[in-house]
């Protein structure tokens, strides 16, 4: 039987930052819900990737001196980039697009020009306010305090030539796809994009802009670059290969079953997201979730607010499953958290090291000790169970389907939450049954003992199956420790009471999840935050400014004057020198040798304006001659020793004199 289809996406992330545990959320949120689709045994398709057009990123970019694409590619790709982040943070995606991939950038342009050519996007010219760093339109009236309404930043004018998308036709149609059917989720969320966007009448939507160049170009109108959030939003078509030859997918995948977004850009993603699908003519997706905002000291969490929080440091103090798990555990998928350092310490002590650890490392230590590793044929069955027997059995027996029910519903925490009260349920089972005293007769109490330690190794096992979504790595190592064989962490059996062989080899390996000190990794994360903090500042130190002073006379006997270099090459056996050729106006070449090699390539010089000093006394390097020296500028960064010639204007003629 051919296997049904499961499309979930994650938002495109703009690389404009290193991404923080907030943005971590949202892709580990997406994670979990692929891998249970696949473990529940769907043919899924899981994409996330990067939006990297816009004027931010320009903006940005420019402050660093580097081009937009060299910018997102170090972000992107890069030590410690997006990529990094998700195969640290064990993302199981089946895809990854970048919207600057050419495929998309050609799709693109196919889409723009079908809806101009369908009359829905038309030329006009647009006034109103932007927000920059949201890459967001406003009118007047949406703006709170004169700011913009999703993060209160101030916004600036703009008025331009533009072409608009006609959002207000699809007003309808939009209204009755939020009110009237389970598309936007949760459904508080409905309420708040039909009061704020459409009861007041939805605007067309300014769809190019042309006061900046990185972006789409329209390619029927040069100077126009396409709207970053129409870019952004057709990537979950493109990276099907709609459009494309990229991909072959589309047909496969798309409707996809839901996006997943946090609530700051549900507007584009239920209300501008499905108007463009319905001109495209194309199938809406089947569910958009909004999910909360992990809050740090009750704001959002954000680069420009300085208080981010390093996922590096957390996965590598806490493990990556154990910060997965933390995140899906604590707060509601549909609402705002409060972040803490605490929290995550406490859920990890109590749910994982406490519950789960606990039964774990308790049920093989006495399958180890009481039988050398193996229980005896026949344990899985007891005559006349006691109440807590057929409790803990009935509990456990019914757990998937709770989950299962949970997880549809986009509710993880709710799915942990069920599986926890089985395992905390094992764990009364182990004060209820005292295996210990039992062993204290084996003779009497033997076959007893061996039933009652199945028994835990059974929940322990559906539990572990249901938990792999969240915890892959971990569990994978649980199963090794209570013998659980390939077919039996499926999800079939894990609706299956009593499918773990009576004899399998059970071993105490590793403690999985160990208990930690809260004050002394408080304290360690605080001083590994400000080491952080130190090393993204360029600690830059230039040398104390001399106190001693200098005749003005003397000083005027310096003669400096502006070169052109002619020719610059390596000094033979030398790794410092470079060897200058200087135009210094007199009609004579000047030979200067300079001792900057690791800070230029020759090649880069020619052409260049300097400035030299030329009445120093010659001095021999290396055998060779030079005449006078090169000035540059000198500074320390993080410890290093940083050089730049002196590069003046061209347009100062070789020899003139500075004074
Ligand atoms: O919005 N808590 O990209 P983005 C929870 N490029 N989620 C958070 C968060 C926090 N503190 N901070 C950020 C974009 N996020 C667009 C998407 S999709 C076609 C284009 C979430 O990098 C945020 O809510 O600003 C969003 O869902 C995602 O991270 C990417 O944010
Ligand atoms: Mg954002």
């Amino acid at each position: 039987m051919e296997k049904k289809k499961f499309y979930i996406t994650t938002p495109i992330y703009y690389p404009s930052d290193k991404l923080h545990i907030g943005h971590t959320y949202c892709t580990v949120a997406t994670d979990a819900m692929a891998r249970y689709k696949r473990l529940a045994g769907y043919d899924v398709m899981f994409l996330t990737g990067t939006d990297e057009h816009g004027q931010k990123i320009e903006t940005k970019a420019k402050e660093a001196g580097v081009t937009p694409k060299e910018f997102v590619d170090k972000i992107v790709e890069g030590p410690q980039g997006v990529k990094d982040l998700w195969k640290l943070m064990n993302i199981s995606n089946d895809r990854f697009i970048r919207t600057t991939d050419d495929y998309h950038v050609a799709a693109v342009q196919k889409i723009f020009k079908k809806m101009y050519d369908k009359g829905d996007i038309y030329k006009g010219s647009y006034k109103g306010k932007y927000c920059t760093p949201c890459e967001s339109f406003w009118t007047e009236s949406q703006l709170v305090d004169g700011c913009c309404p999703d993060c209160g930043r101030p916004v600036v004018d703009a008025e331009e030539e533009a072409y608009f998308f006609r959002l207000s036709k699809y007003a309808d149609k939009v209204r009755d796809l939020l009110e009237n059917t389970d598309f936007l989720q949760p459904r508080s969320r409905v309420n708040e994009m039909v009061k704020n966007f459409i009861d007041p009448g939805l605007e067309d939507l300014c769809v190019s802009r042309t006061s900046f160049t990185w972006g789409i170009p329209v390619d029927f109108d040069p100077g126009h670059v396409v709207y970053v959030w129409v870019d952004a939003l057709f990537n979950y078509t493109t990276a099907l290969g709609f459009l494309n030859d990229q991909y072959d997918d589309y047909d496969k995948y798309w409707p996809a079953d839901v996006h997943f977004v946090g609530k700051e850009i549900v507007r584009f993603h239920s209300i501008i997201w499905p108007a463009m699908l319905m001109s495209m003519e194309m199938p809406l997706p089947k569910h958009v979730f909004g999910h909360g905002w992990l809050l740090l000291d009750g704001g959002k969490m954000s680069k420009s607010k300085g208080n981010v929080v390093d996922p590096y440091i957390l996965a590598e103090k806490f493990g990556v499953d154990a910060l997965r798990f933390f995140l899906m555990r604590t707060f509601p998928f549909g609402s705002d958290g409060n972040f803490s350092n605490e929290l995550l310490i406490q859920t990890i002590n109590t749910d994982l090291a406490n519950d789960l650890g606990n039964l774990l490392s308790r049920t093989t230590a006495m399958v180890g000790k009481y039988f050398g590793g193996q229980l005896p044929a026949g344990c899985k069955t007891w005559e006349n169970p006691e109440p807590f027997d057929t409790d803990l059995i009935a509990m456990a027996s019914a757990l998937r389907d709770a989950y299962e029910s949970q997880m549809e519903a986009y509710a993880p925490h709710n799915a942990l939450a069920e599986v926890f009260k089985v395992i905390q349920r094992a764990n009364k089972y182990i004060d209820e049954t005292a295996p210990w005293a039992l062993a204290k007769d084996m003779d009497a109490n033997g076959k007893r003992l061996a039933h009652v330690l199945y028994n835990l190794l059974e929940a322990t096992r559906i539990c572990g199956i249901l938990l792999s979504p969240f915890m892959p790595e971990s569990m994978d190592k649980l199963f090794v420790q209570i013998g659980a064989s390939a077919d039996v962490r499926t999800w079939d059996s894990a609706a299956v009471w009593g499918a773990l062989s009576e004899t399998a080899a059970v071993t105490k390996g590793e403690n999985l999840f160990p208990r930690i000190d809260m004050d002394k990794a408080i304290a360690e994360l605080e001083a590994a935050a400000e080491a952080a903090k130190k090393a993204s500042l360029p600690a830059i130190e230039v040398e104390p400014q001399l106190t001693e002073q200098v005749n003005f006379d003397t000083f005027c006997k310096s003669d400096f004057r502006a070169v052109k270099v002619k020719a610059c090459e390596n000094v033979k056996k030398s790794e410092k020198l470079l060897k200058f050729t200087l135009d210094d106006g007199t009609g004579t070449d000047r030979q200067i040798l300079s001792g900057i090699a690791k800070y230029y390539k020759p090649e880069e010089l020619v052409g260049k304006t300097l400035v030299a000093i030329v009445n120093l006394p010659p001095r021999k390097m290396m055998g060779q001659e030079s005449c006078g020296m090169l000035i540059s500028a000198v500074h320390t960064e993080k410890g290093e020793e940083k050089l730049h010639l002196l590069m003046v204007d061209d347009a100062i003629p070789a020899g003139a004199k500075l004074c």
